[in-house]
């Protein structure tokens, strides 16, 4: 069964504070779901409506809306590809095709190990930088094929 960690517990009622109602707590509550428990089942999906008070539904409908919510386990290694308007008129393609051949999976996949999950979300907020991923919770800008075998290489 989940639940919060007591250090968790304690941020979530510190986000409480922090809002008008509970309602209103339901994104930063998944959030905090979501990092400890690496993503977002219906178990815990289902705490955190009881925790906010509200229905099982109405969670599900706003985790379902967010790409930055996982519905279903990722690999210890997330690969986000953006691939919104500025991203994609850099490359944002390449960099998925690129991935998809290195990592060995298609969009959505993850590896049978667990180590790598790729997908592709819509803008990171970090256009300028463009093309660009989120690898966990680490940006990754100004990317070229050599920058991604670098970073691949790179991880333990
Ligand atoms: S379009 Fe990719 S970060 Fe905004």
């Amino acid at each position: 069964m989940f639940e919060f960690t007591e250090e968790n517990q304690k941020r979530f009622l510190e986000i409480l504070t922090r809002y008008p109602n509970k309602l209103a707590a339901m994104l930063p509550a998944l959030w905090l779901a979501q990092k400890q428990h690496g993503w977002l089942s219906p178990e815990v999906m289902e705490y955190v409506a009881g925790l906010i008070e509200v229905s099982p539904a109405k969670v599900y409908e706003v985790a379902t809306f967010y790409t930055m919510f996982n519905k279903k386990p990722v690999g210890k290694y997330h690969f986000q590809v953006c691939r919104t308007l500025s991203c994609q008129l850099n490359g944002a393609e390449k960099i998925t095709e690129c991935l998809k051949k290195k990592l060995g999976l298609n969009l959505g996949g993850t590896s049978e190990d667990g180590r790598y999950t790729l997908t592709e979300v819509e803008c990171l907020g970090s256009c300028g930088t463009a093309p660009m991923l989120q690898l966990n919770d680490d940006y990754h800008e100004n990317l070229t094929e050599e920058a991604l075998d670098q970073l691949i290489e790179s991880l333990d």
